[in-house]
């Protein structure tokens, strides 16, 4: 068997006719399967409007520009996350203010985001780590507040969370404005670099667009500060067909993590992932929870599978945020959790022999 990875992504004949046939229209930029893909994975999300943008470290960087934040202003995020979800922050002129995640989910510990807000708390940026969705109760507590929640679905494509009050809510509708990357790991991609805005605020619909296009309006007027962040026609014209397949695609990788929770719940060496009443994860990532991490890494590359601990270095703790006052002050379940998650392979194109040989591998680690 061959090595297995812990990515690979989907690129079938339909994808590559998607490709050259854009190609061959020479309409790169600008076009209508930018739009298509927009008007597609809003419709999917159930969000009023999307723009496909460059990637998702520039999709937060939009997001916070979009509900207003910069000098002085306090924005509130996970440190237990990748670090683009903390950097957009001093990248607008804002300061991060790192808060702790909950010790089930390893989402923000809504207790302690309304602890840590004070008068200059303009925004939260909630991530769906690993693809569940964060406590409901984030909403309705940014709601109360009168603060922008900012939601960064890069791992969650195709979550679903059933809300305070009982609806079902899928990633990119959880927020003001969500945020989405195609990077080649993720549950969907879209050939190269690639993210998405989705909103679901009647007063963003257009600016989401806009923003990725210098801020300006149909006739050409620059009206807000943006950038050129528009995504390429031929990685929409991807993006579409990967975006047909993405129900499809989840619902596989809920099924590969089923069978592994069925088959590591009583392991003596590492404790599976635990789900949130009303969530369906996306599973972007399987974690299994160990403090033997590094063993049990060399033990599955020994066995020709690729693993990762997530996250090594909190955000906080990495050498960016030096002269951040939070630098070298723990958060408990942050400092605890990381580095003692691994994550296997869990994509959707593993075939059913490779889930059998990771499954029989993960049991014959001892610690
Ligand atoms: C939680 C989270 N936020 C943001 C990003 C940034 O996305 P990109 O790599 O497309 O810039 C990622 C990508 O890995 C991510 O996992």
């Amino acid at each position: 068997m061959d090595r297995i990875p812990t990515a690979r992504p989907s690129w079938t004949d339909e994808m590559r006719d998607a490709a050259v046939a854009t190609l061959d229209s020479r309409h790169w930029v600008k076009g209508p399967k930018g739009r298509e893909f927009g008007e597609k994975f809003a419709k999917h999300c159930g969000a009023l409007s999307a723009a496909p943008c460059q990637n998702g470290s520039s999709s937060l960087w939009a997001a916070l520009r979009l509900v207003g934040i910069g000098e002085g202003d306090e924005v509130i995020v996970p440190s237990f996350t990748f670090i683009a979800s903390a950097t957009a922050i001093p990248l607008v002129g804002a300061t991060p203010i790192f808060v702790d995640i909950e010790n089930d989910y390893w989402c923000l510990d809504v207790d302690a985001v309304e602890r840590a807000i004070t008068p200059r708390t303009k925004a939260v940026i909630g991530v769906h780590i690993f693809g569940q969705p964060y406590d409901p109760r984030l909403i309705e507590l940014c709601k109360s507040k009168n603060i922008a929640l900012i939601e960064d679905a890069a791992q969650a494509h195709g979550a679903t969370q059933i809300s305070v009050s009982g609806d079902k809510l899928v990633a990119g509708s959880m927020g003001d404005v969500g945020c989405f990357s195609f990077f080649p790991s993720k549950n969907m991609a879209v050939g190269g670099e690639g993210g998405m805005l989705t909103t679901i605020n009647p007063e963003l619909t257009e600016k989401v667009k806009a923003i990725t296009n210098h801020g300006r309006t149909p006739n050409l007027e620059s009206m807000e500060l943006g950038s050129n962040l528009r995504m390429s026609e031929v990685s929409a014209a991807i993006g579409l067909v990967q975006l047909s397949n993405l129900d499809k695609w989840v619902e596989r990788r809920r099924e590969i993590a089923s069978k592994y929770n069925k088959n590591f719940d009583n392991h003596p060496a590492v404790s599976i992932p635990k789900v949130r009443k009303g969530a369906n994860h996306a599973w972007h990532q399987y974690c299994l929870f160990t403090d033997k991490s590094q063993d049990l890494v060399k033990h599955l590359d020994e066995n020709g599978i690729d693993s990762r601990i997530y996250y090594s270095i909190p955000c906080h703790h990495q050498a960016v945020f030096s002269k951040h006052p939070q630098f070298e002050i723990p958060l408990e379940v942050t400092d605890k959790v990381a580095g003692n998650l691994v994550a296997i392979p869990v994509m959707h194109e593993l075939t059913e022999q490779e889930v059998d040989h990771i499954i029989s591998t993960v049991l014959s680690f001892k610690n």
